[in-house]
């Protein structure tokens, strides 16, 4: 990153998102899942921000709930587009559509993300006519433009999802999320679901795309390897709150928190040895029911009695790392 200061294009404050947990016939609220529990984060424009963190983090819901395809519990978020300052949780009814023309999220399963019964001229179009921005011949324009820009065809567009290949299906999500023009784009594993060896191409498409059309991504990812390919920083997630964020150099190279250690101890070193269990020691907590203190001691091998007690708080640890351990300074971990 240019060490010019960017603009901020998001800025999250405190976001939070429980799931009610019900029990019995008369489906009585018990507890609450606490899926995203108080994130703050900004993220420039034109950066990539990682999300990583174990399946159940809350990875999704963060990426789902500050685009309100889930309506939050509480919390701020604000999109700062054009000199305007977009209150992304105060929007209601049609004012969504000045979310969704800047804001657009590409999803994880290309067969599950697509109607089945739109070809790809609706599926792509959609979002140009349900957001007013374009219909008729102008939508089709558009829609042929940003359908050769992933790397598809013209004679594609009369065809339905059936018709085509797990990467090609995703280029299509792809072409959906752009074709309004979008400032920011949280993508959702974006390439979990597909082969390996066509991972890479749509990450190479991502990036172009970046340049291109000057995207902020929030890159959401449990593959190290995928963050460190397409991240300028990297926010790491613990039932659901952040434990640490820096640049990817820092977080790569020099953790500061257990969990982030842990995490990348468990990326495969070379091809033939793939490590199949992220993180070791112990299961992910029940997020109805978390731990007391830090909710990542009972499985840190650096714990110590105050880290029962007491919760540690997201603090700068310098002027580009943020860091919720009690002992951040003292612990020399390791990296890759
Ligand atoms: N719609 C929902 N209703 C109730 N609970 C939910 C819902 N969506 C997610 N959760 C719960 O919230 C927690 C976080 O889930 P989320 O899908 O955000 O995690 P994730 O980090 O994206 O995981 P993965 O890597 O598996 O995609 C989990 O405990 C999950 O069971
Ligand atoms: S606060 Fe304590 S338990 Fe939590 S990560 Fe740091 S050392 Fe481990
Ligand atoms: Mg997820």
């Amino acid at each position: 990153m240019s060490a010019q200061p960017a603009q901020t294009l998001l800025e999250i404050k405190d976001l939070r998102k429980y799931f009610p947990v019900q029990k019995g016939f008369l489906k009585r609220t018990v507890g609450y899942v606490k899926a995203v529990d108080g994130v703050s984060l900004s993220v420039a424009a034109g950066e990539t921000l990682g999300i990583v963190g174990e399946s159940g983090s809350g990875k999704t819901t963060l990426g789902r709930t500050l685009l309100r395809l889930y309506e939050p519990t509480s919390g701020d978020v604000t999109l700062h587009v054009d000199g305007q300052d977009v209150p992304i949780m105060d929007l209601s009814g049609s004012e969504l559509r000045v979310l969704r023309r800047n804001a657009q999220m590409i999803f994880q399963d290309p067969y599950a993300s697509l109607n089945p019964r739109m070809t790809v001229l609706e599926t792509v179009g959609e979002p140009l006519f349900v957001n007013g921005i374009a219909s008729g011949r102008e939508m089709e324009e558009r829609v042929r433009e940003v359908i050769l820009q992933v790397g598809l065809r013209v004679e594609h567009l009369r065809r339905y999802p059936h018709s085509f290949s797990g990467g090609q299906r995703q280029r299509i999500g792809i072409a959906r999320a752009l074709v309004v023009k979008p400032r920011l784009v949280v993508a959702d594993e974006p390439v979990s679901a597909l082969d390996v060896s066509i991972q890479a191409q749509i990450l190479n498409l991502l990036k172009d795309l970046q340049a291109q059309y000057q995207l902020t991504y929030l890159f959401i990812s449990h593959a190290m390897n995928v963050v460190r390919y397409m991240c300028d920083r990297i926010a790491v997630m613990y039932a659901g709150k952040l434990v640490e964020v820096g640049t990817k150099h820092d977080i790569l190279k020099s953790p500061k928190h257990p969990y982030t250690e842990a995490l990348l101890a468990s990326v495969p070193r070379t091809t033939s040895r793939v490590r199949k269990r992220v993180v070791s020691a112990g299961e992910v907590p029940d997020l109805a029911n978390l731990p007391s203190g830090c909710v990542f001691h009972p499985r840190c091998k650096y714990a110590v009695e105050r880290c029962k007690v007491e919760v540690p708080q997201l603090r700068a640890l310098d002027s580009t790392r943020l860091v919720s351990c009690h002992r951040a300074e003292e612990l020399e971990l390791q990296g890759i």
